[in-house]
């Protein structure tokens, strides 16, 4: 059967279906290519770009002209695949009309069909705006990469019953507020499933167990190409960080010892 378009309806479909929802980040269009042709329904060009592209060594330091150069570029690999823009730091949390004007370039400009935005009731308004403008939000809780200086660090959250209490909070709050989903970042899998069962609108995990409506992972990490540090959460299929390497080692000794080119590779 002719797969569909995936759309912001499908998201709620399947979590009534109960059918996992799949989700990877892509930041080019080849490996945009990749992921929509196998049948993921949304791709998210996260701002993990900064880390795992850029070479930044937070997520801090990206900007919105780096996140549309990728969002562009993704977007011209995708057929099916629901694409979703990543907000980066301070393209959102200053005003209402900064976080509507970032999000409606993602849309305008790189084609975008969502944006995500990371933080809980406090940023409810800039989503309202957005919302309000016609720009489905995927909000994202927990761990906020975005906001690592305030919680001390890369640390899974909601483990007191103070903090567990603000995460179902807010993640109630993003679904009044009209929120299509939300990401929920290293949490643990007993509060992900609470949160899961206690909403309407699908939750997408990354490092959250596997009770949430869907999984959610950032595809150099899953094919092992950034290879700085592997969060726990991740699952390794291939290594090709180490594959790579290889052949640009094999090339190097090819030319040095005057082995390439050779006949074949010649006119
Ligand atoms: O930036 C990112 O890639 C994310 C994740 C949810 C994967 O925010």
């Amino acid at each position: 059967m002719d797969r569909k378009k995936f759309t912001v309806l499908d998201f709620q479909r399947k979590k009534y279906e109960d059918k996992p929802i799949t989700m990877l980040t892509a930041y080019d269009c080849t490996m945009a290519r990749i992921i929509d042709s196998a049948g993921i329904d949304a791709i998210l060009v996260g701002d993990s770009l900064g880390m795992v592209v850029v070479g930044y060594e937070s997520t801090i330091p990206v900007t919105m002209d780096e996140m549309l150069h990728h969002a562009k570029a993704v977007k011209r690999g995708i057929t099916k695949a629901f694409l979703i823009g990543d907000m980066p730091f301070m393209s959102y949390q200053i005003s209402n009309e900064d976080a509507v004007r970032n999000a409606g370039r993602f849309v305008k400009e790189a084609g975008c069909e969502a944006v995500k935005i990371e933080g809980g009731k406090e940023i409810i308004p800039r989503i309202k705006a957005i919302i309000d403008a016609g720009i489905p939000v995927l909000a994202h809780i927990g761990l906020t990469p975005q906001s690592v200086s305030k919680l001390g660090g890369y640390k899974v959250q909601g483990k007191t019953a103070e903090s567990a209490a603000k995460l179902i909070a807010d993640a109630v709050s993003l679904e009044k507020a009209g929120c299509f989903s939300i990401v929920l970042e290293c949490v643990p899998a007993q509060l992900a499933s609470k949160i899961t069962n206690k909403l309407n609108i699908p939750t997408i995990s990354i490092g959250a167990g596997k009770e949430c409506s869907g999984q959610v992972l950032v595809t150099n990490d899953i094919v092992g190409y950034f290879d700085k540090f592997v969060p726990k959460f991740v699952k390794q299929y291939v290594k090709i960080h180490d594959s790579i390497s290889k052949a640009v080692s094999s090339f190097k000794e090819d030319v040095e010892s005057r082995s390439f080119p050779d006949e074949e590779h010649s006119f």
